[in-house]
């Protein structure tokens, strides 16, 4: 049963502790069911599926080959350019009553992560935004979760396209066009990219000022991956298969980053939203750091996809939370 003690924007949990957006995620509707199954088995607060896009997608190893996914398992760094891997809006709306029942069944309410993809054949992307909050919100998913932060969308010239979080002009489009089209006091959040650079660091007040303007989110999730990495093999050769190598950086390396991002943000949102820190969580510790330092949860992908086995990971960072807290 859900534990009145945790809660993300008045959606009550299991426990603190979240799968990020990506780690239940791929172009393959059973793989997708299979681990909502596994993790809803587990001690996790809610269980997060997705990003979906609005045209499914097959994801960059399909195009480039692999890896898009790579562990640096001596500097603690996770590299990832799997380019939102996933079944679409259609049949993700199509398979939410299956995914609600699995989970609520097991007591977890379920976030759906929904990424517009900043290509203009899916349409602008602010109304990409739009029909992906519109549409969740009527599938009986617990919380919705905008990403506009994904890194991984590679362009024809093999760059990345742009990430609306750091555009404040599109983020104050989207702020108006979901309060007149969707509503405010919805259960969505949006996820934000890193704010690391200083030029970066100067948006955020400006990006609060707009999110503060209308009560559009009712939680925030910062961070995703720090963009543009580029992990290297001893020949100094890039591993990941994506032209340039290039990829999105989190994992337990990035914690102090994932830190400073969250305490960044709660000095600017204060108590108006609900926080859902990620980037470098990977223990019960951090989990209660980042309640300390605001969060009402702490999310991650490494720690479970660098684990065999989630349900006795998910119980470890539990057990150790309750420790550190005690
Ligand atoms: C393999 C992988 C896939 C990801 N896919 C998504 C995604 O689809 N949508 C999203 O919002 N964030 C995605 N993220 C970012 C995570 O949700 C999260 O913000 C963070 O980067 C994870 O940090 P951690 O690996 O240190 O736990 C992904 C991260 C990884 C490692």
């Amino acid at each position: 049963m859900a534990n009145a003690e945790y809660a993300v924007a008045g959606v009550e949990l299991d426990s603190p502790l979240l799968n990020a957006a990506g780690s239940i995620n791929g172009p393959n509707a059973e793989g997708l069911l299979r681990e909502v199954d596994l993790l809803a088995s587990t001690g996790i607060g809610a269980i997060t599926v997705g990003s979906f896009t609005i045209p499914r997608q097959e994801g960059n190893e399909v195009k480039f080959g692999s890896p898009t996914y790579h562990y640096d398992a001596v500097e603690g760094k996770t590299y990832n350019s799997m380019g939102l891997p996933n079944i679409g809006l259609d049949e993700a709306v199509a398979l939410a009553p299956d995914v609600v029942s699995r989970s609520h069944d097991k007591g977890k309410p379920v976030i759906y992560s929904g990424s517009p993809t900043m290509s203009p054949e899916s349409g602008e992307s602010v109304e990409q935004a739009r029909r992906l909050v519109y549409e969740f919100l009527q599938t009986g998913v617990d919380l919705v979760e905008l990403n506009v932060s994904c890194p991984n969308v590679v362009t024809e010239g093999g760059g990345r396209k742009p990430i609306m979080g750091y555009d404040l002009e599109s983020m104050a489009e989207l702020i108006d066009v979901l309060a007149s089209e969707v509503g405010e006091g919805q259960r969505v959040g949006v996820k934000l990219p890193p704010y690391v650079t200083d030029e970066e660091k100067l948006l955020i007040p400006e990006v609060a000022k707009i999110l503060r303007a209308k009560n559009v989110f009712s939680f925030l999730v910062t961070a995703n991956t720090i963009p543009n990495q580029i992990a290297r093999n001893q020949d100094g050769n890039p591993i990941l298969s994506v032209p340039n190598g290039a990829g999105g950086m989190s994992g337990p390396a990035t914690k102090e980053a994932g830190r400073e991002q969250l305490q960044m943000w709660h000095e600017q949102m204060g108590d108006r939203l609900d926080i859902v820190s990620a980037l470098g969580v990977d223990s019960g510790q951090e989990v209660a750091v980042r309640r300390s330092l605001g969060a009402v949860a702490a999310e991650g992908v490494t720690f479970l996809w660098e684990s065999d086995n989630w349900a006795s990971k998910v119980s470890k960072v539990l057990h150790d939370f309750a420790d550190a807290v005690e």
